[in-house]
């Protein structure tokens, strides 16, 4: 299915709204492949998504989905983070949410993918068993596993996953780990886990992690992926949903570097370093999705006073090279580099 992609281009799957259905419609239009995220919405909304996509475009695309953790987070952690971000709530005028530990409507969501036929569907925090992939498959859908080390790359293949998306610790937003723990595996670039993994492993692979342009496409297709996958770099494109504080932020001297943390939702993401992270990432337990749930008004309120401070700024390494542009000139942009470089 990826070899029939005109373009090996993915636009990743960007959750809170980023990765639209215009964007994923305008990317699989140009010849890339479209993602929409399912994370952090309800199925009725994810449903709604598909039906947008399918209205705009007749072209393919892919639907993303968060494998729920264990929740096994500790309470008496999570309550003394709350009452550290009590006061922040307060001055910002608003409360904190209630930290509960979901499963992001996990069956309702795999149930509309199939019933739905999702032509590419991929899953990020974990790997599904493979009953769910042998189902998705025989459904009609490719499933795309996300991963971070040589261990999870062989688990999801052990499943039976048709390919996985290696995620460097370049990339933005939040590690697709298997696993929340605090005990920390080591953490792969892009370049060393493809190799690593393609030492090991005869599935196909897609590269995330600090690509911005052509020739980054160009280098880790010679390293072996069979396509990108971008998410940065298409933050400032103006079908994304990304918000004008956020697109500000992007720009803005005021942000000069971006760290992972899990100061916003306890789980470790990838941002730009603001007020927020500094005085938080030490602090906050690992409880995903609890610390989601917490943080998220004092997140929205902030976006409304148009304060980056306390904003979850998303963003990978590379993040000063995204470009303004509509997805389907990034697109041809992309591609010109990358067949540029593949001619020289
Ligand atoms: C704002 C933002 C939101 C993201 N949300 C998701 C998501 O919902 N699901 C997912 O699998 N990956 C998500 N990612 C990670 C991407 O899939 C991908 O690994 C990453 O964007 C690649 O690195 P790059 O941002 O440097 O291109 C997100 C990334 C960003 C920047």
């Amino acid at each position: 299915m990826l070899d029939t992609l005109k373009y090996p281009i993915i636009q990743a799957p960007m959750a809170g709204g980023i990765s639209t259905p215009a964007l994923a419609a305008a990317v699989s239009d140009a010849g890339g492949l479209g993602f929409l995220a399912g994370g952090y919405k309800t199925a009725e909304g994810l449903a709604e998504d598909i039906q947008k996509v399918r209205q705009l475009t007749s072209s393919r695309f892919g639907v993303n989905i968060f494998v729920p953790g264990p929740s096994d987070a500790d309470e008496d952690a999570i309550a003394a983070y709350r009452l550290k971000l009590e006061r922040e709530a307060e001055c910002l005028g608003t409360v904190l949410g209630n930290p509960s530990a979901d499963d992001d409507e996990w069956n309702r969501k795999l149930n509309l993918v199939k019933a739905e036929r999702v032509p590419f569907v991929s899953f990020t925090f974990g790997c599904p068993s493979k009953g769910i992939i042998q189902e998705l498959q025989a459904n009609g859908s490719f499933v795309i596993v996300t991963v971070t080390c040589v261990e999870e790359a062989k688990m999801a293949a052990d499943a039976g996953a048709d390919a996985l998306c290696l995620q460097g610790i370049e990339a933005g937003g939040h590690r697709g780990t298997f696993s929340n723990g605090t005990d920390l595996q080591e953490e792969y670039g892009l370049l060393v886990l493809l190799r690593l993994v393609k030492q090991e492993l005869g599935i196909p692979l897609i590269a995330a992690g600090g690509i911005m342009d052509g020739r980054a496409i160009a280098a880790v297709i010679a390293a072996g992926a069979c396509a990108a996958q971008l998410g940065t770099a298409f933050l400032l494109c103006p079908e994304s949903g990304t918000n004008p504080v956020y697109r500000e932020a992007l720009a803005s001297p005021r942000f000069t570097s971006t760290r992972i943390t899990r100061a916003f939702t306890g789980r470790r993401a990838r941002g730009l370093v603001n007020d927020f992270m500094e005085a938080y990432d030490k602090e906050a337990p690992a409880a995903y999705p609890q610390l989601h749930h917490m943080t998220q008004g004092l997140r929205k309120t902030a976006a409304q006073n148009g304060n980056p401070e306390y904003m979850s700024l998303w963003a990978g390494q590379g993040y000063r090279l995204a470009q303004p542009l509509p997805a389907g000139e990034l697109i041809r942009n992309l591609t010109a580099q990358l067949l540029e470089q593949n001619r020289e």
